[in-house]
């Protein structure tokens, strides 16, 4: 396959005015963007993170414009970047990707406001209630006032559940109980209503998984308490073979809330099946507004391990990108 496509090359080169079958591996990533291809089937993006140092650094900058149509802050607008002492905020970071994104019409994932990492241990230790709920509201309307009509969505709580479904241990969990929940998706309802609110999770892959059920089973419940909660993200950190239990995970996630998306997509080791099966995934739910991959070269990745994303390392599309694009324009319109 890789000797066909370089004596393709060649041939074209050679011959300039001969129609070329297939783009060129520089150009693929221009050929069609995935975001365009969402879009055209009615979902709102095909995002990736990113952040200042990212955006300066090599083509990332130009692929998210071509390629993508939404960006997350990889790191920026965590805890311990905005609020790293008590009533300090720092938007710096943050503000520079949000300017990018907004002069080149990308979508912003807002992430995240209430997590247990990245967290300043001035918050961690707090052991009273109206302490805690009081930092709490005020962390959460001061990133969302600041950001107040550049965000579509946010992930208002990051990964609270335990593998079995029941709650993680945190100093929000442990201090106010189950109730933190409410007093988040309020507050951040108050701040900024516009803007959709996520609860956010890994190793929501598998329909049967407990942590799945936990997920389903405590959002409808919320939901019919009246806390205004809008989505579900999975985050969609997979391994060979995951992709497969995607399309059920998705069916129930999304069936619990009014909205659900794919928010950090990795596959280690993937096979094209794993690619294709977790774009279907999000394809074949109406709610399903889109996916975000987390980063665009593999060897930028979290955990770069088994190439998890979908462009090489000298920012050339790989054939997973093709199966993503190809999945997307095989789908039926939402
Ligand atoms: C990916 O494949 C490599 C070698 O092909 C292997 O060493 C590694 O353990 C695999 N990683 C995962 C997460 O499957
Ligand atoms: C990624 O790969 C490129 C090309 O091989 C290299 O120049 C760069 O330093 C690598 N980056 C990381 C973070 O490993």
């Amino acid at each position: 396959m890789k000797f066909s496509v370089i004596a393709l090359l060649s041939a074209s080169a050679l011959v300039s005015a001969a129609p070329v079958a297939e783009p060129a591996l520089d150009e693929r990533q221009a050929a069609q963007s995935i975001h365009e291809a969402m879009v055209a089937k009615g979902k709102k993006y095909f995002g990736t993170c990113a952040d200042q140092g990212r955006l300066n650094t090599g083509s990332n900058s130009a692929i998210i414009k071509a390629n993508f149509g939404q960006v997350t802050p990889e790191n920026s607008m965590k805890w311990d970047a905005t609020e790293s002492s008590k009533g300090n905020f720092n938007f710096g970071q943050a503000d520079q990707l949000v300017s990018f994104a907004t002069t080149n019409n990308k979508l912003i994932r807002g992430h995240t406001t209430v997590w247990h990492s990245q967290l300043p241990g001035w918050v961690s230790s707090i052991r009273d209630k109206a302490t805690l709920t009081q930092v709490m509201q005020n962390h959460i309307t001061t990133l969302l006032t600041h950001f107040k009509g550049k965000v579509y969505a946010w992930d208002v709580i990051n990964e609270m559940l335990n593998e079995d479904g029941s709650f993680r241990s945190s100093v929000f969990y442990n201090v106010l109980g189950e109730d933190f929940v409410r007093i988040a998706f309020e507050t951040a309802k108050a701040a900024d209503p516009d803007a959709k609110r996520y609860i956010n999770d890994y190793n929501l892959d598998q329909a049967s998984y407990a942590k799945t059920q936990g997920m389903v089973r405590n959002v409808k419940k919320w939901i019919a308490a009246g806390i205004p909660i809008d989505g579900i993200g999975s985050q969609g950190h997979l391994t060979s073979g995951q992709g497969a239990n995607a399309p059920a995970a998705m069916a129930a996630l999304c069936g619990a809330a009014s909205e659900c998306a794919l928010t950090e997509v990795d596959i280690q080791n993937a096979s094209g099946s794993d690619w294709t099966n977790v774009v279907n995934a999000c394809m074949q739910q109406k709610n399903c507004v889109g996916i975000t991959v987390w980063g665009v070269r593999d060897n930028d990745s979290w955990r770069p391990q088994g190439n998890p994303l979908l462009f090489d390392s000298s920012y050339k599309a790989k054939s997973a990108y093709t199966t993503v694009l190809n999945a997307i324009n095989a789908a039926s319109s939402s």
